[in-house]
């Protein structure tokens, strides 16, 4: 799709509809009789919207009537905006409030609108950010004129991308405190129930599989009540039609800006519609909110596509490229890395670190990252997490001395913190017992020897803030990576009274991304990369702070080539951290030759995770040749425009190219997991290149016609063992 028309908001006052156009897609909601805010249509884009999806009425049994003068009308039978549950729609709500006196019952009609170009910030939530030039949003406020209170529905379109940014915001005016049980980012009612889901589940170590199910009358949930975004799941939620592929076919997709748990689900009902609800996850979750005060919900991206999935991710893509990373490393490239984390796991002194080092700095690798264990006492997993110091055993010059070594042996110096966390075995929990989340009375349970600092205690907050500058600017540390390795139980705050303990994750939450902000602020160069044991906090609200996360502890080859395929479904290449480890795998006991562990790893953000000193000369070069290669195409790697080519879930191929945006040059990775004996061709059609463009492979040493390379294909050589792995440089040479 060429997408030449940019977005734009109209608003028909005399009808009462709201239409939302961005490139390619329209988003169409109109206010009914009565002021209720109906969804019309969400899909391709309508040159005008003249009525033709205006909600249909009937009279059905056992949907009730707000208005007895018209039994034709229900809210049960009723696309919605922003749904209330008690009011005749028993399907699942957007949001429910718990009023002064007991009732949960509220009736928010329509009361104005405005619009206004760029997008408004969301005060203490990371989101989508865009200038007046980029997007504009539309407001619009529902009203329940008995308590005095307003729900604000914010869209933002952007000029450039199939997407649209959504969040709601309740403010308070009326006359007694209420408590939000439940407060959805966005609602989408749909008149259809040709749809099936995809969402990515897994596990540690098996981070993001793209599953695809389809749905019944009854209710698909994708969520999370760990306090985090999760392994387990991400917050990333589509709704397909049975024939979209990934290069055809109707797609929409979800994606929570948030770090917490959260809930998104899809709901048939009686007359195939289906509602989608995403947002903070209701469970467990409930926030008081006094006369003068605002509850601001996540933001929910939606992207739409014509063109099945390939096009939905790279709109998720550029959007997050373009208007959700922020700061100096934004469109920077990123250093190849070498961490000691499987190298030497706890076990290492200087000496150790710069025998690595130095041999890495030989193959040209650029930023040394020290992990986990250069602090407190740190033998093994058991103590000193909040004791942010270093431990003199292992480096008697401290990390400012190492982290100058380093530098000497022609290397940037980068390292790990947790901080988030506390052993229980450290000076911190020794004076401060009660900084942890914890329920008093109840056992504190740890998970890898480890408990949850109260990041809602603003107290426990400004101590790690303080030790973490401290950290950052007694040395040249120029990246971080912010681990975080358990989920929360014993949901509790000591600092919240007794009504307000259900606000403890989120609140948690806020907290942490109010560290977060400072600093990355206080500190712009530095380059930070989230992980939580992995991908177990993959992200958009990471992503807006910490331009790359680590994908997943899983370094296997053939696991990574699932795992990045999963998560490249919602984010961008930029993003993902891809290293080189040792073989058999520390995870799965696999063998694969450097080449495809390599070649696997240079389609993202490179790095190395092994010991290398005790590599051959012979492997020492063939790292030393990756790095120099990698360099020469990172930009691809890293910016290229992604174009899925073959599935690793239903093929023993993987493949991926990522273009220029001139379309002048791409890089295309190749990796076939098992060798058959006797086994057919296997042959790939590259996408995104200039059909009329003449490229040479340098992998082949040939040079093809784009049109050739696209749409008839090229073969790959023949498969001869297992993990055979290729990556070529494409570039546009004279025809
Ligand atoms: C989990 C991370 O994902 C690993 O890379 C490593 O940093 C360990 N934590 C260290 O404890």
């Amino acid at each position: 799709m060429t997408m030449t028309q940019s977005a734009a908001i109209h608003v028909e006052e005399k009808t009462g509809v709201f239409h939302l156009q961005g490139p390619g897609m329209s988003y169409v909601m109109k206010v009914q009789e009565g002021g209720y805010l109906t969804h019309l249509y969400w899909g391709r884009r309508l040159s005008r919207y003249r009525g033709s999806a205006d909600v249909r009425y009937e009279d059905r049994g056992f949907s009730g009537n707000p208005n007895k003068e018209d039994r034709t009308f229900s809210l049960d039978t009723t696309p919605l905006e922003y749904p209330a549950y008690g009011n005749t729609d028993y399907r699942d709500p957007a949001f429910e409030i718990e009023w002064a006196d007991g009732s949960r019952v509220s009736d928010f009609r329509y009361k104005s609108y405005t619009v206004q170009k760029g997008k408004p910030a969301l005060d203490g939530l990371p989101a989508s950010y865009a200038g007046e030039a980029e997007a504009e949003t539309l407001i619009i406020e529902l009203r329940d004129e008995l308590q005095q209170v307003s729900i604000f529905l914010r869209y933002t379109v952007f000029h450039a991308s199939d997407a649209l940014a959504r969040s709601a915001s309740i403010v308070h005016e009326g006359g007694e405190p209420f408590v939000i049980q439940k407060a959805s980012s966005a609602n989408v009612d749909f008149r259809s129930r040709a749809f099936e889901y995809i969402h990515l589940p897994g596990a540690h170590n098996r981070e993001r599989d793209m599953v695809r199910t389809p749905l019944g009358q009854s209710r698909a949930v994708v969520e999370s009540r760990r306090g985090s975004s999760s392994h387990q799941q991400n917050p990333f939620f589509a709704l397909v039609r049975p024939d979209a592929t990934e290069t055809s076919g109707e797609v929409f997709a979800w994606n929570l800006v948030y770090s917490g748990s959260f809930l998104a689900s899809a709901e048939v009902d009686q007359f195939d519609g289906t509602r989608v609800n995403v947002g903070i996850q209701p469970f467990g979750f409930s926030w008081e909110l006094s006369p003068g005060e605002t509850f601001t919900t996540p933001e929910a991206v939606l992207v739409y596509s014509s063109e099945g999935l390939g096009q939905m991710s790279r709109t998720f893509h550029h959007l997050y490229g373009e208007h959700l990373v922020r700061g100096s490393w934004k469109h920077r490239t990123r250093p190849v890395l070498i961490n000691n984390w499987e190298a030497t796991y706890f076990d290492f002194d200087e000496k150790k670190i710069l025998e690595i080092a130095s041999r890495a700095a030989e193959a040209e690798i650029e930023l040394f990252v020290l992990d986990d264990g250069w602090f407190g006492r740190r033998d093994d997993d058991r103590s000193s997490l909040g004791d942010w110091t270093v431990d003199e055993r292992k480096l008697p010059d401290g990390v400012q001395g190492l982290a100058e070594k380093v530098k000497e042996a022609g290397m940037d110096f980068g390292i790990w913190v947790e901080p988030e966390m506390i052993s229980v075995d450290s000076d911190l929990y020794r004076a401060h017992p009660d900084w942890c989340l914890h329920v008093p009375g109840r056992r504190r349970s740890e998970s890898r020897n480890q408990l949850v600092l109260d990041f809602a205690n603003p107290e426990v907050r400004a101590h790690i803030l303080e030790q973490l500058r401290t950290l950052l600017a007694g040395a040249p540390i120029s990246y971080v990576k912010w681990d975080m390795n358990r989920n929360m139980t014993e949901i509790g705050s000591p600092v919240l009274p007794a009504h307000r303990q259900q606000e403890t994750a989120h609140r948690y939450m806020l907290g942490l991304y109010d560290v977060m902000e400072k600093l990355t602020q206080e500190f712009p160069e530095v380059l930070f990369e989230s992980c939580s044991g992995g991908g177990g906090r993959f992200d958009p609200g990471m992503l807006y702070y910490m331009p790359q996360t680590w994908t997943s502890d899983n370094t296997d080859a053939v696991s990574r080539t699932r795992i990045q395929y999963g998560t490249s479904l919602a984010y961008p290449s930029a993003a993902m951290g891809a290293h080189v480890s040792d073989v058999p795998n520390h995870q799965v006991g696999r063998t694969t030759p450097l080449a495809a562990r390599g070649h696997v790893a240079m389609e993202a953000n490179l790095g190395y995770e092994l010991d290398v000193t005790k590599l051959s000369d012979a492997e020492m070069v063939e790292i030393r040749d990756q790095v120099r290669r990698y360099k020469e195409v990172r930009h691809l790697s890293q910016y290229g425009t992604l174009y899925r080519l073959a599935d690793p879930f239903q093929t023993e191929s993987y493949a991926t190219i990522r273009v220029s945006s001139d379309r002048s040059e791409a890089l295309f990775v190749y990796m076939h997991r098992l060798a058959e004996a006797n086994a057919p061709f296997v042959r790939v059609k590259l996408d995104g290149l200039k059909p009329d463009a003449v490229y040479s492979v340098d992998g082949l040493d040939r040079a093809f016609g784009g049109d050739e390379l696209m749409y008839a294909g090229i073969d790959i050589p023949v498969i001869e063992h297992d993990f055979q792995s290729h990556l070529w440089h494409l570039k546009e040479v004279k025809a």
